[in-house]
Parts: structure tokens; sequence; C-alpha cells
């Protein structure tokens, strides 16, 4: 195929089309495993220009990119999103565009993102729990955010996803609260086992859980496991006849998990992330801000395919090895 030569592939044969595109690294919330503090600003610093956004998505999609996810930090916090949003549907050979938040603001902004042309979201839910959602992330928002993610369905947001650290503290008896929710609404609620970061140690320690656990419950109930193409990621997906929602496993430290990796990752700062846990990131900017447009996709286009040949074939977790990763601020997830 033509195409192929354009695109992204490792030394291992993974293919790359999939960018998660961070465009702040600050938060409003305090979730535990993430920003037990919350949001510590401790250097002036400025995030992707809109411009710097175009270079690199368009860079991205020459190389066979075709979806772009736009997380942060959380990334509604920057006003320009929907500018952001609109940039990235623009470009040629993108074809969807998706967002990871924690929703606060989503019920009164869905609208506008929707009109700016986003595809898909993704939101943070912990837990269902009201009391326990407001101890995990330091804001009482659960029902705001519910409303939020009805308001995306009823303007027909097809894609939406709730994102779940499992944490012994938080959800880890709470699957049935889970499956009622989704046994009427599309909804795909996603299990991500949580992973030990530089800041995180002693939380992972106490509250690092397998998904295993989930697995096997689901399987009992009749659930089954969907059939996935090489190109959909890591994650498990689980259907049932009954349930209108689906359920998604994300299992970082089981075997192979790094197999499937289809990502590739942009810091807030415009550093390539060849892995969430890489030691350092590969500094893109002057790439991004020399000459003409033109000149800096082309620069840009010619700095990833160099980054390639280092991509690894796993991250090292299961040996506790964290990288450059104090927490998943820094890069979104
Ligand atoms: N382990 C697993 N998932 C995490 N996230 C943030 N930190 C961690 C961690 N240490 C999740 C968030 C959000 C997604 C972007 O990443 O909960 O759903
Ligand atoms: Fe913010 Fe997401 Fe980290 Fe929670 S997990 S503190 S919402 S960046």
């Amino acid at each position: 195929m033509l195409e192929d030569k354009h695109e992204l592939v490792d030394k291992f044969g993974r293919r790359f089309n999939y960018l998660r595109l961070s465009i702040t690294d600050v938060c409003n919330f305090s979730c535990s495993y993430c920003l037990p503090n919350g949001y510590q600003c401790d250097t002036p610093r400025t995030f992707l220009t809109q411009t710097e956004i175009t270079n690199v998505v368009s860079a991205f999609a020459k190389l066979g990119t075709k979806k772009i996810r736009i997380t942060g930090g959380e990334p509604c916090l920057r006003k320009d999103l929907p500018a952001i949003i609109e940039r990235c549907k623009a470009t040629s050979g993108i074809t969807e565009v998706a967002l990871t938040t924690n929703g606060f603001n989503l019920f009164d902004n869905i609208d506008e993102y929707k009109a700016a042309g986003l595809d898909a979201i993704n939101v943070s839910i912990d837990s269902l729990d009201p009391n326990m959602f407001k101890l995990i992330t330091g804001h009482d928002k659960l029902q705001h955010i519910l409303k939020g993610i009805a308001r995306a369905q009823q303007i027909g947001i097809k894609r939406i996803k709730v994102n779940a650290v499992l944490a012994k503290a938080f959800n880890h008896n709470q699957l049935k609260d889970y499956l009622a929710w989704i046994k009427h609404q599309a909804v795909t609620v996603r299990f991500i086992e949580l992973m030990e970061t530089g800041n995180g140690t002693q939380f992972f320690e106490q509250n690092h859980l397998s998904g295993q656990g989930v697995k096997e419950s689901l399987l009992a109930a009749g659930w089954l496991q969907v059939v996935k193409g090489t190109l959909n990621g890591p994650a498990q997906e689980f259907w049932h006849p009954d349930y209108q929602g689906r359920i998604g496993l994300i299992m970082p430290y089981s075997k192979n998990f790094c197999q499937s990796c289809n990502r590739l990752r942009i810091s807030a700062l415009g550093k390539l992330h060849l892995c969430l846990f890489a030691d350092q990131g590969i500094d893109l900017r002057s790439a991004l801000n020399c000459g003409t447009p033109e000149q800096a996709v082309e620069q840009t286009v010619k700095l990833l395919r160099s980054a390639m040949s280092n991509k690894t074939i796993s991250h090292e977790l299961d040996k506790r090895f964290t990288g450059a990763t104090k927490h998943l601020a820094m890069l979104g997830g």
C-alpha cells in the first residue's frame, strides 16, 4: 500500500495512528492518586499555542494519524478549547477528535465543543457514590458531571466513555453500581488499573488492585469479551445482551499489554513522549516554530520519524520503574 511508507511504525511493527495531545497540565481537581495536594505551579511555562498545535497535528496527520485525543491536566480549563478542537478537526487526514476531561464544565460547554467538531468524550468518574466522589477528587460535582454526560448524549455525542481508576479505597466493590448505571445508558465504563507514578508510590502500594477480579465477575455474570481489531489499542472490552453500555478493562500490569500500543503523546510543553513512562520527552518546539507553517510541519515530520527508532518494547512498571512521570496530570494518562 502506498500509504504504508508514510506511517509511523516502530521497530516492533507497532503502528501509531492515534495521538494524545496535552494542552495544559493545570488541573482544578485533586484526585488522591494524581494531585492529592492540588495542582502546584512551580515554574512559569507557556503551553502549546494554537499555531503549534495546528503544526503538530498536521505533522502527525501526514504520518497517518487519524485520531486526536485532547488531554491535560484538565483541557477544559483552556478558554480556547473550542478553537483547538476546530483546528484539529479541520486538519486534513484527521477523522476523529476526542476529549478526556474530569467533566467539571461539560454541562455548560459540551454544545460548543460539539459545534467545534468534537466526536467523543472520556470522563473520569472514579465512584458513583457522591460522598466517595468528593473524597477522591476534592469536589462535590458528581451530579453535575452526570448531567453533563446526559447532555452530551442528548446532543448526539456518540462515543462516550467513563474512566474509573480501580483502587481498594474507593471502588473495588462498586462494580454493581456501574453495571446498574449502564443497563440503560450507551456508555462504556472503563476500569483502569492504578499505575505507579513518581509521586504516587505510597497510594499505589496501599491501593493497587488487578483488573482480573473485575474480569472474572463479568464473565461469571454472562458478559462476553469483544474481539478487537489490531488497531484498537490495549483496552479489553465486554458486552452483555441485557445492557446498553459496555465495560472496558485497562490492565497495564498484565502480560503483553504494550504489544497493542497504538499511541504517542505530546506534552503541553511540546515534548514527544514515546511512552507514558519514558525517562524524557523529545522537544518538538523549535521544529514547530521554524519558518513557514509548511517548513515547521516538514521539520516536525522528520523529527517524528527519527524518534520512532527509540520506542522501547514495553514500560517497566512491573519492575517499579516509573520513568520521569511524577503524576499523570503531566501527560494526560
Ligand atoms: N493510574 C491510572 N490511571 C490514572 N489516571 C490518572 N492517574 C492515574 C494513575 N496513576 C487516569 C485518570 C483519567 C485518565 C486520563 O488517567 O483518572 O481517567
Ligand atoms: Fe485532575 Fe485528572 Fe489528575 Fe484528577 S486524575 S487530578 S482530574 S488530571
